[in-house]
């Protein structure tokens, strides 16, 4: 599990002013608060005093109070007080730590640092907008895995998994074709551009691209677990972020956000929540049985061309540790330029 980065935490709508929430990120665990202002703050979970999760106490004006000796904890994770202190101050080191917040797209994102990168240096990823500067309409669903990050990296890096995993939405085996794609590098991740794509007629792709025309797709990975995903069709636009979010070692969440910009009047947030769940509990299923074939032993073939996202997923992950243990001349896991073939 990799520090460094921004995780979903939970989506907005989730937190509320005087609702202490709890969550759990790369084994830590978090609790969420909102305070007066409406701004989300998070704080260990963890009394300073004996370790109560404080989320079982309770909120008191922009501070969090523990039910056990009611030591009360500020955003920034200062002590403010010490009910049964007689005399003296409450000592500096009586504090939580706080994590960084956003809040972007519907969700509160936490950053998970340490001592080689305590702060953000950028913003958390958005979801693609259009072009154009249309406005979209977005909706989010997310479903919890029992299984380790890598798997779930692994499925999001995966184009050979559609047709026998998803084949009731997005493709069937019999109409499988050969794909050649290009890919470029990102600075943690790579990239392919898809032009004159044409879709399967699957209704999904019906609803998307009328008349079936064709589409320019763009496809972006990026460490920690993100796939950003865009489509145009002429001035349609639609965009995903699929991101994968290791909650413990064994429990990784799957988080889509996906955005519109056309009829946009027509309610169709509940049938992309639909699909996307249906999407999402497909990919469970099938982590899940992988998670028990690799209880005893883990089995891990990558040696064929469709898998090479995968291994550039590892390699990424090095590279990311090396960047930050101040490893010189290092070289990108990724090649500039190359070309992958498949048939999906
Ligand atoms: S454990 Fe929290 S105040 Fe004692
Ligand atoms: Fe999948």
């Amino acid at each position: 599990m990799l520090e460094g980065f921004w995780y979903i935490a939970t989506q907005s709508r989730h937190v509320r002013f005087d609702r202490p929430t709890a969550v759990a990120l790369l084994n830590q665990p978090i609790v969420l608060l909102r305070d007066r202002s409406r701004a989300v703050y998070a704080l260990e979970d963890r009394c300073a005093h004996r370790g109560v999760p404080l989320s079982a106490g309770w909120q008191e004006d922009d501070s969090i109070r523990c039910r056990y000796h009611g030591w009360r904890f500020a955003a920034s994770g200062e002590c403010l007080e010490v009910p049964a202190l007689a005399n003296g101050t409450v000592p500096k080191s009586a504090c939580v730590r706080s994590y960084p917040v956003r809040e972007q797209d519907g969700w509160v994102w936490v950053y998970i640092g340490n001592d080689r990168c305590l702060q953000p240096t950028a913003p958390p990823p958005a979801l693609p907008a259009p072009p154009d500067g249309s406005r979209m309409v977005s909706t989010r669903v997310s479903v919890p895995v029992k299984v380790r990050m890598d798997f779930a990296v692994d499925s999001l890096v995966d184009p050979a998994h559609v047709p026998f995993v998803h084949n009731r939405f997005f493709r069937q085996q019999h109409v499988a074709k050969l794909k050649e794609k290009e890919f470029t590098r990102l600075p943690l991740g790579f990239r392919t551009v898809s032009n004159n794509v044409k879709f399967p007629n699957t209704f999904v792709f019906r609803a998307l691209t009328p008349g079936l025309a064709l589409a320019r797709t763009t496809v972006d990975f990026l460490l920690p677990g993100i796939h950003l995903e865009t489509l145009e069709v002429g001035k349609r636009f639609g965009s995903i972020m699929l991101i994968a979010t290791p909650l413990t070692t064994e429990v990784t969440r799957l988080d889509i956000t996906v955005g519109w910009n056309f009829l946009r009047w027509a309610p169709l947030a509940w049938v992309v929540r639909l699909t996307a769940r249906t999407t999402l509990s497909q990919d469970r299923e099938i982590l899940e049985l992988q998670e028990q074939g690799n209880l005893q032993k883990t089995t891990m073939n990558v040696g064929l061309e469709h898998d090479t996202m995968a291994v550039w997923y590892r390699r990424l992950q090095k590279y990311h540790l090396d960047q930050l243990a101040g490893v010189p001349n290092l070289a990108h896991p990724v090649p500039e330029k190359t070309t992958l073939r498949w048939t999906t």
